[in-house]
Protein backbone atom coordinates (compact mmCIF):
# COMPACT_ATOMS: atom_id res chain seq x y z
CA UNK A 1 0.00 0.00 0.00
CA UNK A 2 1.24 3.25 -1.06
CA UNK A 3 0.51 6.46 0.50
CA UNK A 4 0.96 10.21 0.09
CA UNK A 5 1.07 11.82 3.53
CA UNK A 6 -1.15 15.33 3.03
CA UNK A 7 0.83 16.71 5.88
CA UNK A 8 4.75 17.29 5.65
CA UNK A 9 6.40 14.25 7.82
CA UNK A 10 10.02 13.44 9.00
CA UNK A 11 11.97 10.83 7.11
CA UNK A 12 11.45 7.86 8.81
CA UNK A 13 14.27 5.16 10.35
CA UNK A 14 14.84 1.45 8.94
CA UNK A 15 13.09 -0.52 11.45
CA UNK A 16 10.22 2.36 12.17
CA UNK A 17 6.77 1.91 12.35
CA UNK A 18 3.62 3.86 11.57
CA UNK A 19 0.02 3.15 13.27
CA UNK A 20 -2.01 3.05 10.59
CA UNK A 21 -6.10 3.08 10.38
CA UNK A 22 -8.83 3.74 6.87
CA UNK A 23 -10.93 6.38 7.95
CA UNK A 24 -14.39 5.26 6.79
CA UNK A 25 -15.18 4.22 10.44
CA UNK A 26 -13.93 3.25 13.79
CA UNK A 27 -14.48 -0.91 13.95
CA UNK A 28 -11.75 -1.79 14.66
CA UNK A 29 -11.54 1.39 17.32
CA UNK A 30 -7.15 1.35 17.60
CA UNK A 31 -4.66 2.13 14.87
CA UNK A 32 -3.08 -1.25 13.81
CA UNK A 33 1.07 -0.74 13.68
CA UNK A 34 2.72 -1.13 10.34
CA UNK A 35 6.71 -1.16 9.20
CA UNK A 36 7.65 1.14 6.97
CA UNK A 37 8.24 -1.06 3.87
CA UNK A 38 9.82 1.99 1.15
CA UNK A 39 9.53 5.89 0.88
CA UNK A 40 10.39 8.63 -0.88
CA UNK A 41 10.14 12.36 -0.79
CA UNK A 42 6.52 11.71 -1.95
CA UNK A 43 5.30 8.22 -0.37
CA UNK A 44 4.90 6.28 2.23
CA UNK A 45 4.86 2.12 1.27
CA UNK A 46 3.64 -0.71 3.53
CA UNK A 47 3.61 -4.60 2.91
CA UNK A 48 1.47 -6.33 5.15
CA UNK A 49 -0.40 -9.66 5.63
CA UNK A 50 -4.40 -9.45 6.18
CA UNK A 51 -5.04 -11.06 9.63
CA UNK A 52 -8.12 -9.32 10.63
CA UNK A 53 -10.44 -6.25 10.71
CA UNK A 54 -8.04 -3.71 10.51
CA UNK A 55 -5.92 -5.01 8.15
CA UNK A 56 -8.67 -6.50 6.03
CA UNK A 57 -10.11 -2.92 6.02
CA UNK A 58 -6.56 -1.36 5.08
CA UNK A 59 -6.54 -3.67 2.19
CA UNK A 60 -9.91 -2.43 1.21
CA UNK A 61 -8.46 1.00 0.52
CA UNK A 62 -8.56 2.49 -3.02
CA UNK A 63 -6.79 4.77 -4.76
CA UNK A 64 -7.85 8.79 -3.40
CA UNK A 65 -9.22 7.83 -0.28
CA UNK A 66 -7.61 9.18 2.95
CA UNK A 67 -6.52 7.01 6.17
CA UNK A 68 -5.03 8.05 9.29
CA UNK A 69 -1.39 7.80 10.23
CA UNK A 70 0.49 8.33 13.08
CA UNK A 71 4.39 8.03 12.57
CA UNK A 72 7.27 7.29 12.41
CA UNK A 73 7.22 5.45 16.02
CA UNK A 74 10.08 3.80 17.63
CA UNK A 75 13.36 3.05 17.62
CA UNK A 76 14.36 1.42 14.96
CA UNK A 77 17.74 -0.94 14.26
CA UNK A 78 20.70 0.61 14.55
CA UNK A 79 22.70 1.10 10.96
CA UNK A 80 25.25 -1.34 10.17
CA UNK A 81 29.24 -0.22 9.66
CA UNK A 82 29.70 -2.72 7.23
CA UNK A 83 28.44 -6.40 5.84
CA UNK A 84 25.37 -7.53 7.79
CA UNK A 85 23.34 -10.29 7.85
CA UNK A 86 19.53 -10.30 7.65
CA UNK A 87 16.99 -13.01 8.95
CA UNK A 88 13.64 -12.82 7.67
CA UNK A 89 10.83 -14.59 8.50
CA UNK A 90 7.59 -14.52 6.13
CA UNK A 91 6.35 -10.66 6.31
CA UNK A 92 9.20 -10.10 8.64
CA UNK A 93 10.87 -8.78 5.09
CA UNK A 94 8.48 -5.67 5.69
CA UNK A 95 10.66 -4.32 8.61
CA UNK A 96 14.33 -5.07 7.06
CA UNK A 97 13.50 -3.97 3.06
CA UNK A 98 14.52 -0.08 4.14
CA UNK A 99 18.02 -2.18 5.33
CA UNK A 100 18.46 -3.71 2.05
CA UNK A 101 17.36 -0.58 -0.50
CA UNK A 102 20.01 1.84 1.90
CA UNK A 103 22.73 -0.54 2.75
CA UNK A 104 22.57 -2.38 -1.24
CA UNK A 105 24.99 -5.33 -1.34
CA UNK A 106 26.18 -4.90 1.80
CA UNK A 107 23.58 -7.51 3.54
CA UNK A 108 23.81 -11.91 3.39
CA UNK A 109 20.00 -12.43 3.23
CA UNK A 110 18.51 -15.83 4.80
CA UNK A 111 14.62 -15.38 3.91
CA UNK A 112 12.28 -18.28 5.04
CA UNK A 113 8.33 -18.66 4.95
CA UNK A 114 6.15 -21.53 5.08
CA UNK A 115 5.70 -21.42 1.51
CA UNK A 116 6.52 -19.94 -2.12
CA UNK A 117 3.62 -17.73 -2.07
CA UNK A 118 4.47 -16.01 1.52
CA UNK A 119 7.89 -15.08 0.18
CA UNK A 120 6.98 -11.62 -0.82
CA UNK A 121 9.11 -9.27 -2.74
CA UNK A 122 11.85 -11.99 -2.91
CA UNK A 123 13.46 -11.26 -6.32
CA UNK A 124 13.30 -7.66 -5.31
CA UNK A 125 15.58 -8.49 -2.14
CA UNK A 126 17.68 -11.20 -4.12
CA UNK A 127 19.30 -8.18 -6.14
CA UNK A 128 20.14 -5.91 -3.30
CA UNK A 129 21.44 -8.57 -1.56
CA UNK A 130 25.52 -9.97 -1.97
CA UNK A 131 23.96 -12.81 -1.79
CA UNK A 132 21.06 -15.20 -0.47
CA UNK A 133 19.81 -17.90 0.96
CA UNK A 134 15.79 -19.48 0.92
CA UNK A 135 13.45 -22.20 2.82
CA UNK A 136 10.09 -22.56 2.68
CA UNK A 137 8.43 -25.10 5.71
CA UNK A 138 6.70 -27.25 2.27
CA UNK A 139 10.09 -27.03 -0.11
CA UNK A 140 8.00 -25.11 -2.62
CA UNK A 141 11.23 -22.93 -3.01
CA UNK A 142 14.60 -23.14 -1.88
CA UNK A 143 15.69 -25.20 1.00
CA UNK A 144 12.92 -27.55 2.59
CA UNK A 145 13.19 -26.36 6.32
CA UNK A 146 13.84 -23.75 8.57
CA UNK A 147 15.92 -20.87 7.73
CA UNK A 148 17.41 -20.91 10.88
CA UNK A 149 19.29 -24.23 10.07
CA UNK A 150 20.66 -22.58 6.36
CA UNK A 151 21.76 -20.09 9.05
CA UNK A 152 23.72 -22.49 11.19
CA UNK A 153 25.34 -23.98 8.47
CA UNK A 154 26.60 -20.89 6.82
CA UNK A 155 28.11 -19.68 9.99
CA UNK A 156 29.77 -23.56 9.85
CA UNK A 157 31.33 -22.95 6.89
CA UNK A 158 32.26 -19.39 6.99
CA UNK A 159 33.95 -17.98 10.16
CA UNK A 160 34.34 -14.46 9.08
CA UNK A 161 30.20 -14.12 9.26
CA UNK A 162 30.27 -14.67 13.30
CA UNK A 163 32.07 -10.97 13.53
CA UNK A 164 29.20 -9.89 11.51
CA UNK A 165 25.76 -8.50 13.12
CA UNK A 166 22.61 -10.11 12.40
CA UNK A 167 19.29 -8.03 11.74
CA UNK A 168 15.67 -9.97 12.10
CA UNK A 169 12.43 -9.52 11.87
CA UNK A 170 10.19 -13.14 12.16
CA UNK A 171 7.81 -15.27 14.64
CA UNK A 172 9.09 -15.75 17.98
CA UNK A 173 9.69 -19.63 17.13
CA UNK A 174 12.39 -18.03 15.15
CA UNK A 175 14.09 -15.35 17.20
CA UNK A 176 14.14 -18.62 19.82
CA UNK A 177 16.08 -20.29 17.42
CA UNK A 178 18.35 -17.58 16.65
CA UNK A 179 18.98 -16.61 19.89
CA UNK A 180 20.35 -19.88 20.66
CA UNK A 181 22.73 -19.71 17.78
CA UNK A 182 24.10 -16.25 18.28
CA UNK A 183 24.63 -17.39 22.45
CA UNK A 184 26.70 -20.04 20.59
CA UNK A 185 28.16 -18.10 18.84
CA UNK A 186 28.84 -14.91 20.63
CA UNK A 187 27.38 -13.02 17.86
CA UNK A 188 25.13 -9.62 18.02
CA UNK A 189 21.46 -9.61 16.56
CA UNK A 190 18.80 -6.93 16.48
CA UNK A 191 15.41 -8.13 16.47
CA UNK A 192 12.12 -6.13 15.60
CA UNK A 193 9.00 -7.58 17.38
CA UNK A 194 5.63 -7.77 17.57
CA UNK A 195 3.27 -7.03 20.75
CA UNK A 196 -0.23 -6.06 20.34
CA UNK A 197 -0.31 -2.00 20.70
CA UNK A 198 -3.26 -0.12 21.46
CA UNK A 199 -1.69 4.03 21.45
CA UNK A 200 1.81 3.28 19.83
CA UNK A 201 3.28 6.32 21.41
CA UNK A 202 3.84 4.80 24.97
CA UNK A 203 1.14 6.11 27.18
CA UNK A 204 -0.81 2.79 27.83
CA UNK A 205 1.89 0.45 28.49
CA UNK A 206 -0.01 -2.38 26.23
CA UNK A 207 2.88 -3.50 24.46
CA UNK A 208 5.24 -4.57 27.28
CA UNK A 209 7.68 -6.98 26.92
CA UNK A 210 10.53 -8.35 30.04
CA UNK A 211 14.28 -7.51 29.04
CA UNK A 212 17.33 -8.71 31.25
CA UNK A 213 18.44 -5.24 33.50
CA UNK A 214 20.75 -5.21 36.22
CA UNK A 215 17.28 -4.25 37.90
CA UNK A 216 16.32 -6.23 40.71
CA UNK A 217 14.79 -9.47 39.09
CA UNK A 218 17.22 -9.11 36.81
CA UNK A 219 14.53 -8.03 34.23
CA UNK A 220 12.68 -4.78 33.94
CA UNK A 221 10.00 -3.87 31.33
CA UNK A 222 10.35 -1.99 27.92
CA UNK A 223 7.51 -0.65 25.52
CA UNK A 224 7.72 -1.91 22.30
CA UNK A 225 6.22 0.95 20.75
CA UNK A 226 8.52 3.53 22.32
CA UNK A 227 12.07 1.80 22.98
CA UNK A 228 11.47 -0.72 20.60
CA UNK A 229 10.72 -2.52 18.38
CA UNK A 230 14.15 -3.43 17.77
CA UNK A 231 16.08 -4.40 21.08
CA UNK A 232 19.07 -6.66 21.43
CA UNK A 233 17.67 -10.32 20.41
CA UNK A 234 20.42 -11.56 23.66
CA UNK A 235 18.07 -9.44 26.00
CA UNK A 236 14.65 -10.13 25.39
CA UNK A 237 13.16 -12.99 28.04
CA UNK A 238 10.44 -15.09 27.02
CA UNK A 239 7.81 -16.49 29.33
C1 LIG B 1 5.98 -2.69 15.31
C2 LIG B 1 5.11 -3.60 14.46
C3 LIG B 1 5.30 -3.61 13.08
C4 LIG B 1 4.48 -4.45 12.29
N1 LIG B 1 4.70 -4.43 10.94
C5 LIG B 1 3.93 -5.20 10.16
C6 LIG B 1 4.10 -5.17 8.73
O1 LIG B 1 4.92 -4.42 8.20
N2 LIG B 1 3.32 -5.97 7.99
C7 LIG B 1 2.37 -6.81 8.55
O2 LIG B 1 1.69 -7.54 7.82
N3 LIG B 1 2.19 -6.87 9.89
C8 LIG B 1 2.93 -6.07 10.69
N4 LIG B 1 2.72 -6.09 12.04
C9 LIG B 1 1.64 -6.95 12.59
C10 LIG B 1 0.31 -6.23 12.42
O3 LIG B 1 0.32 -5.05 13.21
C11 LIG B 1 -0.86 -7.12 12.84
O4 LIG B 1 -0.96 -8.20 11.94
C12 LIG B 1 -2.15 -6.34 12.82
O5 LIG B 1 -2.14 -5.42 13.90
C13 LIG B 1 -3.35 -7.25 12.93
O6 LIG B 1 -4.49 -6.43 13.06
P1 LIG B 1 -5.91 -6.91 12.50
O7 LIG B 1 -6.94 -5.98 13.00
O8 LIG B 1 -5.87 -7.16 11.04
O9 LIG B 1 -6.07 -8.30 13.18
P2 LIG B 1 -6.64 -8.60 14.63
O10 LIG B 1 -8.07 -8.93 14.50
O11 LIG B 1 -6.21 -7.57 15.62
O12 LIG B 1 -5.83 -9.88 14.89
C14 LIG B 1 -5.95 -11.03 14.09
C15 LIG B 1 -4.97 -12.05 14.66
O13 LIG B 1 -3.64 -11.59 14.40
C16 LIG B 1 -2.80 -11.77 15.52
N5 LIG B 1 -2.18 -10.49 15.87
C17 LIG B 1 -2.75 -9.28 15.85
N6 LIG B 1 -1.88 -8.32 16.18
C18 LIG B 1 -0.71 -8.94 16.41
C19 LIG B 1 0.57 -8.49 16.80
N7 LIG B 1 0.86 -7.19 16.97
N8 LIG B 1 1.52 -9.41 16.98
C20 LIG B 1 1.27 -10.72 16.77
N9 LIG B 1 0.08 -11.20 16.39
C21 LIG B 1 -0.89 -10.33 16.22
C22 LIG B 1 -3.65 -12.37 16.60
O14 LIG B 1 -3.31 -13.75 16.69
C23 LIG B 1 -5.07 -12.20 16.16
O15 LIG B 1 -5.85 -13.31 16.50
C24 LIG B 1 3.49 -5.29 12.88
C25 LIG B 1 3.33 -5.29 14.27
C26 LIG B 1 4.13 -4.46 15.06
C27 LIG B 1 3.93 -4.43 16.53
S1 LIG C 1 1.07 0.59 22.60
FE1 LIG C 1 0.63 1.93 24.25
S2 LIG C 1 2.49 1.90 25.36
FE2 LIG C 1 2.96 0.76 23.59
Amino acid sequence: MKIRPLAETIEPQCGQFYMLQSCDNYDPLLKRPLSIFNFDEKYLQFLFRIKGKGTSYLSKVKAGDIIHLIGPLGNGYLEPKGDFIIVAGGIGIASLMPLLVKFRKKAILFFGARNSNELLMVDAAYDMAINSYVSTDDGSIGYKGLITDLLTDFIKSNHYSKELPIYCCGSIPMFKTLKSIIERHNMTCYASIEEYMACGVGACLGCVVKIKSDEEGGFSYKRVCKEGPVFNLRDLIWQ
